[in-house]
């Protein structure tokens, strides 16, 4: 049989594959990669556009609550300096400075041309886009949709794409990128629903793939997030960054169990909800650090009045960065203070007699977690407090990028969005992932099209599709050689999950993270020689071996970097050095694949910020 995808390894030829040639392939179609499609194709370049899923299905649509751009529509002293030094601020000053900037000078501009291609925000009442609060943005600077932003975005750059000519290749995961003389040359995957494979020639790569939040029990991420553009990455030759700081979001869903993790977006606290303990009381009142001060105690009319050095600024200890809101709930919840399922009271009803349109503004405002919270928990959160607790969201960590041209070390190749890192340092202020992903997608996509157009004609080596063939039918060669004796992928997953949830999770501890480091090794391991049963055709055990590579490298690297810094920093948390280290402060973590096949890594300097740009930190800081 010619077409090998109805039974095991033996049968597949190496003819057995399509082949597609793009001047530039994305691989994934979130926010960042359908930006950067679209930049691409703009810039005259072919594009294909790969995803692992359906087309729009996308960790962008969990960003919710909205996209931060200093449009200053609601309060006009904001600015692209200030949004600036909130970032850097947030990011605990480990941040790209030069990402930072660009980020925030240029994200209102990526938001109005969103608005231009047809994306409906919600408005001001003399007709702006309406902004609202979020955590550790000084001012309310989220555009916004109701609580479905991330939605409205990726239909819009669905609408968008769509009429540009870019060649879709829905449900088709990459397993390897493929590489000509050190510059990379095309991908290699394979269609989930048939098992056929498909080769990419490409002059140039942009890996969008998002994060890893699959590595942990409790997250906010959907199946696809294995990690799969880190581990592309880092097998084609190319550095990781900062992979120890993960961002746990304060508040998902705790109950029932089967919704444990689903977001609950920060938009409900931007609206006015306010954090309980089983006590009653608001307990993010009892720790504002440095530099924030609160001007009363625990008072929840004045309470909302808060101060940031001698500015002041409407919002609550509930929008504190989300750090420091996660470790809060997480010492409520350990010090018996908790909800009844192991979270915190989250209350947006109390909201009801004080605005106009009592439940109906509430529904308006946060229409998905109206429904939400009535179909998934029973609960109507016009009248009752929500349960919630922290949730593995976001990676800032990820691929090495050039802030200008989001270029990786490996020539060819470009990372955009979550996948890649720099941006947001040691914590990610909410809101700042979409105008991350519009602000650097489309700098990936036009650069991966100028990087193409100055290439000749790229050639991909058989040699190394045929190895991609092979190592990606191991799983069934070894099935098939010890028939059911062989060990499948799912508890290797559960276990990792247990390993990163339970040891490298928001507070870490030196003995934990060496624990976890061991059991991640023992777990590879175990996938080193994982089986899998069955045909190509739609084979979830098949495709869950595969992502057990991505899945325990980033994890390994996770831990391995959290073991390293010894201080606490934004989304790492150290108990048994819990202040921040100046000296530490000033290194970030490299990590690659090392000759000996291990993973090495490598501690380099933070660039200095320049003087006009640390200016502005301190005259906005
Ligand atoms: O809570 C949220 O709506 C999430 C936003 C984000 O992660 O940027």
């Amino acid at each position: 049989m010619r077409d090998g995808y109805l039974v095991g390894f033996e049968t597949v030829l190496m003819t057995d594959h399509e082949t597609h040639s793009y001047d530039v392939l994305v691989i994934g179609a979130g926010g960042a990669g359908l930006r950067a499609s679209i930049e691409a194709s703009a810039q005259g370049a072919s594009v294909g556009l790969v995803c692992k899923s359906l087309l729009g299905k996308a960790h962008t649509v969990m960003a919710e609550g909205g996209v931060a751009a200093a449009l200053a529509n609601v309060d006009e002293r904001d600015s692209w300096k200030v949004h600036f030094a909130d970032t850097m601020r947030g990011g605990q000053y480990v941040n790209d400075w030069r990402m930072a900037e660009l980020h925030a000078r240029e994200a209102p501009d990526r938001v109005h041309e969103l608005e231009a291609w047809g994306a409906v925000f919600d408005r001001t009442k003399d007709g702006r886009i309406l902004q609202r609060n979020f955590g550790g943005h000084k001012y309310p600077r989220l555009a916004h949709v109701g609580d479905r932003t991330g939605l409205e975005m990726i239909r819009t750059l669905q609408d968008h794409g769509i009429h540009q000519g870019i060649e879709v290749h829905m449900e088709c995961t990459i397993t390897r990128l493929l590489l000509d003389s050190g510059r990379v040359s095309g991908a290699f995957g394979y269609e989930r629903e048939h098992g056929r494979f498909r080769v990419f020639k490409a002059k140039a790569v942009v890996i969008a793939t998002g994060g890893f939040g699959r590595a942990f029990s409790i997250t906010s991420n959907s199946w696809e997030y294995t990690g799969d553009g880190a581990y592309l990455a880092l097998e084609a030759g190319a550095d990781l960054m900062d992979m120890e700081y993960v961002q746990f979001h304060p508040t998902g869903m705790v109950w029932p169990p089967s919704v444990r993790g689903i977001l609950v977006t920060e938009g409900v606290r931007g609206e006015g909800g306010v954090l309980r303990n089983s006590e009653g009381r608001r307990f993010m009142f009892d720790d504002i650090p440095e530099p924030y001060r609160a001007t009363t105690a625990d008072n929840e009319e004045e309470g909302w009045r808060y101060t940031q050095g001698d500015r002041e600024a409407r919002r609550p200890p509930e929008l504190l960065t989300r750090d420091h809101v996660a470790r809060c709930i997480r010492r409520e919840v350990r010090e018996g203070r908790g909800s009844p399922h192991g979270g915190v009271f989250l209350d947006i009803a109390w909201i009801k007699d004080r605005v106009p349109g009592g439940a109906e503004h509430i529904k308006r405002k946060l229409p998905s977690m109206y429904h939400q919270f009535k179909q998934l928990a029973g609960l109507d959160i016009t009248e009752e407090p929500m349960e919630v607790g922290p949730t593995t969201h976001y990676a800032m960590g990820g691929i090495r990028v050039d802030a200008d041209t989001q270029s990786s070390t490996v020539p060819g190749l470009y990372a955009a969005g979550e996948a890649a890192a720099g941006l947001h340092g040691a914590n990610r202020l909410g809101g700042n992932s979409l105008s991350d992903l519009l602000v650097f997608g489309k700098r990936a996509g036009e650069y991966a099209a100028r990087f193409a157009a100055d290439q000749v004609e790229t050639s991909v080596d058989q040699a190394q599709v045929e190895a991609a063939v092979t190592e990606a039918l191991e799983p069934f060669a070894r099935h098939q050689a010890d028939g059911a004796g062989r060990e499948g992928p799912y508890q290797i997953q559960f276990d990792l999950q247990e390993t990163m949830q339970d040891l490298v999770g928001i507070v870490r501890e030196e003995s934990q993270l060496e624990e976890s480091i061991e059991r991640i090794r023992a777990l590879q391991e175990r996938a080193a020689v994982v089986g899998a049963s069955g045909n190509r055709e739609y084979n979830p055990g098949w495709h869950t071996a595969l992502d057990l590579r991505g899945l325990l490298a980033v994890s390994e690297a996770v831990a391995r970097s959290a073991l390293l810094r010894r201080e606490s920093r934004g989304a790492q948390f150290r108990e048994d050095y819990p202040d921040k280290d100046p000296e530490l402060g000033k290194t970030r973590l490299f990590v690659r694949r090392a000759a000996d096949g291990g993973l090495e890594i490598e501690r380099a300097p933070v660039p200095e910020v320049p003087d006009n740009l640390q200016q502005v930190i301190e005259e906005n800081g």
